[in-house]
C-alpha cells in the first residue's frame, strides 16, 4: 500500500501562490517516484483568507492546519493589509499558526550553494561552503508576552509596551533542540541573548548552560546578540548552530539568510507539536507578485524539509537539494539570484527544472 500523506496548503499573499504552485510541481513528482499517495489540502490564510472570510486565519484554516501531516505556508502580508487593526493583521496568521500547533523551534539554515558563491555581499572566502543552522524560539518571548498594548497617559500621551518573558522550561526545550541539531552537525552551538542587560537573557544563558550538562558531546558557547550580528558578517564560517529568543532569531536568521546571496534561497521548518510548518524565509513580496520573478526554492527546499523533519526521508531532502543545485550549476536564475552569463527564468521555468532534474 502506498504511503499516504495529507498536506495543508497555505498559499497566502503576494508572491505566496506562485512559489507554492512550484512546490506543488515539486510534490507532484515526487508522489509519482516515490509511489506516495498525497492529499494537498489548500485553504486560504492571511490578507486572502481575511478578504474572505474576515480573518487571517479562520478556523477552518486552523483545523486544516491541525488535521494535517504537515503545513506548507507561501508567505502573508502586504500593503492592503497595513492599516487594519493589529489582531486581524495577516501576520497573526502565522503567529496563530505556530502557537496554536505549538511549534516552538523554528529551524532556518542558511547554507551557500557553490554555484551562488558570488551572489552573495561578502568575499568568496569568508562565505564559501557556509553551513549555518539558526534556530530561534518560536512561541515565546516579546512576542507572546502579556501585558501588550498601547496606552493614552493622564497627559494625553501616549505609551507602548511590550513583555520580553521565558519560563525555565521553554528555555529547556529549545536548548535540547539546538543541542540534539548540533549533534548530527558540527557538534558546536552558540547561544544569543543579551545577558548583559535584560535579566531574562540572563536566566536564557543560566538555562541553557544547565541543559548543556546532559551533553558533554557539544561545544557551548554564548554571544551577546549585539556581537553576533557583527560576528555574521565578519567570519560567519565560526557558526555551526545559533539558537536564541523569538526576536533576536528573526533578526539574525534574515541576517544570516543573506549572507548565502539571496533570501529567496531559504526554507524553514517549524517545529515541536504534532504537526510542523514548512515555509520560505522570505515574506510575500508585493512589489514583484504575479510577475514570474519569484523565487520559487526557498519554498521547493521547504518541501525537502518537510520529507526530512515530518517524514522521516532525509533521502528525498538531499534530492530535493542535489535538483536543486543542479539547476544552479547549469546557470539556471530567477532574477534575485540573476548574474552575467546566466540563464534568467521565470518562477514557473525554475519549477519545471527543479522537477526536470528530479526526474532524470
Ligand atoms: C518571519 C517573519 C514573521 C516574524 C512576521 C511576518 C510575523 O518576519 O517569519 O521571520 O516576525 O516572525
Ligand atoms: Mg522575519
Amino acid at each position: 500500500m502506498n504511503q499516504k500523506y495529507t498536506i495543508a496548503l497555505l498559499p497566502g499573499d503576494g508572491i505566496g501562490p506562485e512559489v507554492i504552485k512550484e512546490a506543488v510541481k515539486v510534490l507532484g513528482s515526487l508522489e509519482k517516484s516515490l509511489g506516495l499517495e498525497l492529499a494537498l489540502n489548500e485553504v486560504p490564510v492571511g490578507g486572502a483568507a481575511y478578504e474572505i472570510e474576515g480573518h487571517p486565519l479562520p478556523a477552518g484554516t486552523l483545523n486544516a492546519a491541525q488535521e494535517a501531516d504537515a503545513v506548507l505556508l507561501g508567505a502573508v502580508g502586504g500593503p492592503k493589509w497595513e492599516k487594519i487593526d493589529f489582531s486581524l493583521r495577516p501576520e497573526r496568521a502565522l503567529l496563530g499558526l505556530r502557537s496554536n500547533l505549538n511549534l516552538y523551534a523554528n529551524l532556518r539554515p542558511a547554507k551557500v550553494f557553490p554555484a551562488l558563491v558570488d551572489a552573495s555581499s561578502l568575499k568568496r572566502e569568508l562565505i564559501d561552503n557556509l553551513d549555518i543552522m539558526v534556530i530561534r524560539e518560536l512561541t515565546g518571548g516579546i512576542y507572546f508576552g502579556e501585558p501588550r498594548g498601547v496606552e493614552s497617559l493622564d497627559d494625553g500621551t501616549r505609551r507602548g509596551f511590550n513583555t520580553l518573558v521565558y519560563t525555565e522550561e521553554e528555555i529547556k526545550r529549545i536548548a535540547r533542540v539546538a543541542f540534539d541539531v548540533a549533534r548530527k552537525r558540527g557538534k558546536r552551538v552558540v547561544s544569543v541573548d543579551k545577558a548583559n542587560v535584560l535579566e531574562v537573557t540572563g536566566l536564557w544563558r543560566d538555562v541553557v548552560t544547565e541543559v548543556h550538562e546532559e551533553y558533554s558531546d557539544i561545544v557551548l558557547e554564548h554571544m551577546y546578540v549585539d556581537n553576533c550580528a557583527m560576528q555574521l558578517v565578519r567570519a560567519p564560517k565560526q557558526f555551526d548552530v545559533i539558537v536564541t529568543t523569538n526576536m533576536f532569531g528573526d533578526i539574525l536568521s534574515d541576517e544570516a539568510s543573506m549572507l548565502t546571496g539571496s533570501i529567496g534561497m531559504l526554507p524553514s521548518a517549524s517545529v515541536g507539536g504534532k504537526t510542523a510548518m514548512y515555509e520560505p524565509i522570505h515574506g510575500s513580496a508585493p512589489d514583484i507578485a504575479g510577475k514570474g520573478l519569484a523565487n520559487p526554492l526557498a519554498t521547493i527546499l521547504s518541501v525537502g524539509m518537510m520529507f526530512k523533519y515530518s517524514f522521516g526521508r532525509e533521502e528525498v531532502n538531499a534530492k530535493i537539494e542535489l535538483a536543486v543545485e543542479s539547476v544552479l550549476d547549469r546557470g539556471i536564475r530567477t532574477r534575485d539570484i540573476m548574474s552575467e552569463e546566466m540563464t534568467e527564468v521565470t518562477t514557473q521555468q525554475m519549477g519545471d527544472e527543479v522537477v526536470a532534474e528530479l526526474e532524470i
